[in-house]
């Protein structure tokens, strides 16, 4: 998509990442976007405003007591001037401003005085980044509407390897475009499962796994925010439900089970995201289980199979677009090929899940996107960044019709041979 025209407000805050302003500002212009650079005091430390002024052809303001900008474009003028406020990099400083509704500069006046979207790039140490008050100050603002992309895990400039790089140009880049496009799934019912589940071997033991939920609920989140209507049925993992998403609190996959099969005939799309338990204790003790049990030979649990919870889904007449996830340790891709084809699926993302860097419990993953012709990369990532572009993806394969915007997005690329439609 093309952003000729569109009004651009890029704000810049003092970090090492301010740099990389004057390649997105390159970036932007070259797609035809109108960019209006503000800078804060630190920022102009990092960058000089000659040089953004030069690539974006507009003065830079960083001053909301400068007589003379405000005599051309007061501040308010220009909070109503911007189409998208785009924040690269977010101090941690700057987060914290503009999460308590603070404005002591331009840009925080400007963020709080615009009803234009504010996508923000936080780039900091990652200690920094880890720290408690940051992630509540994150979270705050994701709660208040304000989309974060990123940061980046890597090694930063201060020599600290961990997250908190600020999220490469042409990855800012698509998030703005992809902020410009209509609501893909607009309207549609689409149920998404996270977690893991939980199977009670007595009143007070489980079995289980290590899924945080963070992938199933970024996609939950990410489907929303494509105007789908979203029921999220979890697993334990003590995440907030998203904005605009109905959470079912699950425990085991038996319930899990009965929720999405009470649901699926309603849905247009069913995605299982959730670690489900493949097996259950055949029987939970009624009581705590003894220690002398094993004493008496009698340390043994048998089990028994769990329903396949969206293979039962696929199986159903009329069954929605079912999409299941694959967790892999080994053949990845083959495994997955052979589970989308066994489960009856119209699609499946295989993650691998023996990197630690990517699938349980961490904040990135990448994964591949596997359907009957077709199969896409989804390079390493943050969750949510992955689970935006996996339902771009879905949506321009399964519902290339729905949404106002609909075809405005570039089909994706596959790595073999791709056709649009179910299997
Ligand atoms: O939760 P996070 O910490 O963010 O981690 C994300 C994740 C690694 C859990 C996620 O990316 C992932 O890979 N989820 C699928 C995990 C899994 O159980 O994979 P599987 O290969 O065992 O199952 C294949 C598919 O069948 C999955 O869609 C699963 O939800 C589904 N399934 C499995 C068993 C069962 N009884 N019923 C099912 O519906």
């Amino acid at each position: 998509m093309s952003l000729a025209g569109k009004h651009i407000l890029l704000g810049v805050t003092g970090g090492i990442a301010a740099y990389k302003a004057a390649i997105l500002v390159r970036h932007l212009c070259n797609e035809g976007a109108e960019v209006q650079v503000v800078l804060t005091q630190g920022a102009a430390q990092f960058v000089t405003p000659v040089t953004l002024q030069a690539l974006s052809g507009r003065p830079v303001r960083d001053d909301l007591w400068d007589q003379e900008a405000e005599a051309a474009m007061g501040h308010i003028e220009l909070a109503r001037w911007a189409d998208l406020i785009l924040v690269a990099p977010a101090t941690a400083h700057f987060m914290a401003n503009l999460a308590q509704g603070a404005a002591p500069d331009l840009l925080t006046t400007l963020c709080l005085a615009s009803d234009a979207p504010v996508l923000l790039a936080p780039a900091m140490n990652q200690a920094m980044w880890r720290d408690a008050a940051t992630q509540r100050n994150a979270a705050t603002l994701a709660a208040d509407g304000k989309r974060l992309i990123g940061p980046d895990d890597g090694e930063q400039a201060c020599g600290d390897v961990g997250p908190g790089r600020m999220a490469e140009p042409e990855a800012l880049l698509d998030a703005v475009r992809a902020a410009f496009q209509s609501p893909r799934l607009a309207d549609l019912n689409v149920l998404v499962t996270a977690g893991p589940t939980r199977e009670a071997l007595d009143p007070v033991r489980f079995l289980s796994n290590h899924s945080s939920g963070k992938q199933g609920y970024a996609i939950a989140k990410a489907a929303a925010d494509a105007g789908a209507r979203v029921t999220l049925v979890s697993g334990p993992c003590g995440l907030p439900a998203p904005a605009n998403v109905e959470c079912i609190e699950v425990t085991s996959a038996l319930d899990m089970h009965e929720a999405v099969q009470a649901r699926a005939a309603e849905q247009a799309l069913v995605i299982g995201v959730a670690a489900v338990a493949d097996y259950r204790p055949a029987a939970k003790a009624p009581q705590k289980i003894k220690k002398e049990r094993a004493a008496q030979n009698d340390a043994s649990v048998a089990l028994v199979e769990n329903p396949d919870i969206i293979a039962s889904v696929a199986a159903l007449p009329n069954a929605p677009v079912v999409v299941g996830f694959a967790a892999e340790t080994e053949n990845a891709l083959d495994n997955a090929r052979r589970k989308r084809r066994r489960k009856g699926l119209d699609a499946i993302v295989v993650n691998d899940v023996s990197d630690p860097k990517i699938g349980f419990n961490s904040d990135h993953n990448a994964a591949t996107l596997i359907w009957a012709d077709g199969e896409v990369e989804l390079a390493y990532q943050g969750k949510e960044a992955l689970a935006a572009s996996l339902i771009q993806h879905l949506a321009n394969l399964f519902f290339p019709s729905s949404g106002e915007g609909a075809g405005a997005l570039a089909k994706p690329t596959p790595l073999s041979v791709a056709q649009s439609g179910r299997s």
